[in-house]
This record gives C-alpha cells, sequence and structure tokens, in this order.
C-alpha cells in the first residue's frame, strides 16, 4: 500500500484529495490545523485509512508528533484560499506558503518522496495576456491586499523549485484555477458559494464592480483528477501545470447560470470591485492535456446542479 501525506487536508479541495487516494488503496496522513477546514471532511474513515493529525505546519513536525516514519508522495495544499479568509488570515497565510512550504519540502526529502505543491492562478495576478501559459512571469502588486496570498505562492513556487534544483526533490507544481464543489464553505466569500446561497435564500446574486471580469471554474472532481494524474505519472519531475477549466465566463454570465441552474429568476446587487482583482483568467491548459493526458470532464450545468444539492442539505 503506498501512503500520502496531505497537508491541508481537512478543507474542501484537501478532503476530496484524501477521498480519492483512499478510493485507489492509499493509506492517507493528513496534516491541518482547521484554520479554515474541517474534519467533519472526513468522517467515517478508520485510522488505517486516515490518520488525522491537528498541526500547523509552519511548525516542523518532529518524528515523536509525526506517525510516520515514510510517505510515497507529499502534497502541500495547506493554506486560506478565499480573499474573505487569506485577509483575515494574511500573516498566517504568508507563513503557511512560505515556512509551512519549507517544513513539507523537509519532509519530502527526509521521506525521498514525490513532492505536489499546490500553487494557484494568482500566481498569474491580473494578467496580461489571456489564456494563461505556465510560461507567463504575472503581473501582481507585490504589497497590496492581495499579496499575502499572491506572494506567499510565489515564494512557495520559488522555494519548491530550489529544493528539486539543490536536493533533487521530485516535485510538481499544479496551478488550480477557481474550483467549487462540496464542501466548500457557504460563508467563504468566493462567487460560487455567494450564489448558490442567495439562490437559495432567494436573495439577489451580488456583483462586485461591472462584472465584466472572467473567471473559468473547475468541478472539485476533475480538478482533484488533475492532481491525481500528477500523483501518479513518472518523469515529470519540476514540471508546472495549470489545472482549471478553460471555459471563461464573465461573472454576469456566470449569475445568469446559477440563477437558471437553480430555478430563480436573475437579480442582481452590484457592489464596488475589491482592490487589485483580477480583471480575466482563464488558463491554458495544453500541457495538462498533453503530458498529464487530462482535461475537464464535467460541465457548468452538472457541477452547479451538485453543489446546489450540496447547499441545500447544509
Ligand atoms: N479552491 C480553489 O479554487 C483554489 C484555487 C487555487 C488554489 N487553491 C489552493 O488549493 C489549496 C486548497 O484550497 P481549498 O479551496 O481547499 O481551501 P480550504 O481553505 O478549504 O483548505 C485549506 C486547508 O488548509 C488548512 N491550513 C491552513 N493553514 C494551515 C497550517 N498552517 N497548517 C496546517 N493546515 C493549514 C486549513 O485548515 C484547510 O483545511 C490551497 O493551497 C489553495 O491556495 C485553491
Amino acid at each position: 500500500m503506498k501512503t500520502a501525506l496531505v497537508t491541508g487536508g481537512a478543507g474542501f479541495m484537501g478532503s476530496h484529495l484524501v477521498d480519492k487516494l483512499v478510493d485507489n488503496g492509499f493509506f492517507v496522513v493528513v496534516i491541518d490545523n482547521l484554520a479554515t477546514g474541517t474534519w467533519d471532511n472526513l468522517k467515517g474513515y478508520e485510522p488505517h485509512q486516515v490518520l488525522k493529525m491537528t498541526w500547523d505546519i509552519t511548525e516542523y513536525p518532529s518524528e515523536d508528533v509525526l506517525p510516520l516514519r515514510d510517505a510515497d508522495v507529499i502534497v502541500h495544499l495547506a493554506s486560506a484560499a478565499s480573499p474573505v479568509h487569506y485577509r483575515r488570515l494574511a500573516i498566517e497565510t504568508l507563513r503557511v506558503n512560505s515556512i509551512g512550504t519549507e517544513n513539507a519540502l523537509k519532509l519530502a526529502r527526509k521521506f525521498h518522496a514525490r513532492f505536489i505543491l499546490g500553487s494557484t492562478s494568482e500566481v498569474y495576478g491580473d494578467p496580461q495576456i489571456s489564456p494563461q501559459p505556465e510560461t507567463y512571469w504575472g503581473h501582481v502588486n507585490p504589497n497590496g491586499e492581495r499579496a499575502c496570498y499572491d506572494e506567499g505562492k510565489r515564494f512557495g513556487e520559488a522555494m519548491a523549485m530550489e529544493y528539486h534544483r539543490q536536493f533533487g526533490i521530485d516535485l510538481r507544481i499544479l496551478r488550480f484555477f477557481n474550483c467549487y464543489g462540496p464542501r466548500m464553505q457557504s460563508e467563504d466569500g468566493r462567487v460560487v458559494p455567494n450564489f448558490v446561497r442567495q439562490a437559495l435564500e432567494n436573495k439577489p446574486l451580488t456583483i462586485y464592480g461591472d462584472g465584466q471580469q472572467t473567471r473559468s471554474f473547475c468541478y472539485v472532481s476533475d480538478e482533484v483528477e488533475g492532481i491525481y494524474q500528477a500523483i501518479v505519472r513518472d518523469n515529470l519531475s519540476g514540471e508546472v501545470f495549470n489545472i482549471g477549466n478553460p471555459e471563461e465566463r464573465s461573472i454576469v454570465n456566470f449569475a445568469e447560470a446559477v440563477a437558471k441552474i437553480g430555478g430563480v429568476s436573475l437579480r442582481t446587487e452590484f457592489r464596488p470591485l475589491p482592490a487589485d482583482d483580477p480583471t480575466n483568467r482563464c488558463p491554458d491548459i495544453t500541457k495538462a492535456r498533453q503530458v498529464l493526458g487530462w482535461s475537464p470532464q464535467v460541465s457548468l450545468e452538472e457541477g452547479l446542479a451538485k453543489t446546489f444539492a450540496y447547499f441545500k442539505q447544509t
């Protein structure tokens, strides 16, 4: 049986990844400090399937606290991800993406484990080209309100790449683009839970700015399949992949889709655009298609219907 260590595994994406790993015969150790996640996302597992460790990865877990002597793969996902949370946890976000990333890399070095870094499309900042290929260096405000997240992730990429260059860590960097689905928190301020909750409560959908900014939404099972392919494939060390859905939509167009699938008539309320909000987001996934054999399979209609079903029952 293979062993995986997942930091941030009690969160939204991490818990879906843990499900996928267990389904594929992995024993999984999860390190999570529950800053934005919950063990409820991993209910029902026995300790021989998933071992849950409440721990802040900015503290290096020494041998006496880590119940693990070896690992085949480490997936580092620990970090607040929504602007509401990373603004509230700004310094913690910088620390987990820098010190936390180095601690996870140190473990990978010790165990000779493959290392998957959960990065983000936010490393492209407010991009000046669209779609964004992995070779684009980005357009980021280094000290603005989003910098704790954007620059934190950029630092994490630089640190991971140095561990790859200097110590031969078998590294894959994955840049996720807006992922959505069940287990997102309804109050985390991201557009999908906001709109779905507002539609269910028959309230106007809140649009920031004029709503012409674009996003690309990837359903969580697709995103997790992309991570899984990066985990199991060989000969990818040092490679960077965009993992997201290239179907780009304006926020106004997305609000129309949510209202339609939610069966409500569209009402909107406009608010000022937050500082440094990106004007567009669209992944170029040519490399993931060619090298990982991966592309999204779930339509927006299907993914939103599942998300509505989840929010209705919670
Ligand atoms: N969801 C998206 O659309 C998206 C897009 C791009 C990148 N990402 C990245 O993917 C990862 C997962 O995102 P998510 O949406 O599941 O977020 P999430 O907030 O649901 O999950 C993050 C998890 O990390 C844990 N965590 C935070 N700080 C920690 C620390 N110091 N030590 C241990 N655990 C800690 C949290 O408690 C939480 O369980 C993040 O790294 C995020 O930056 C997500």
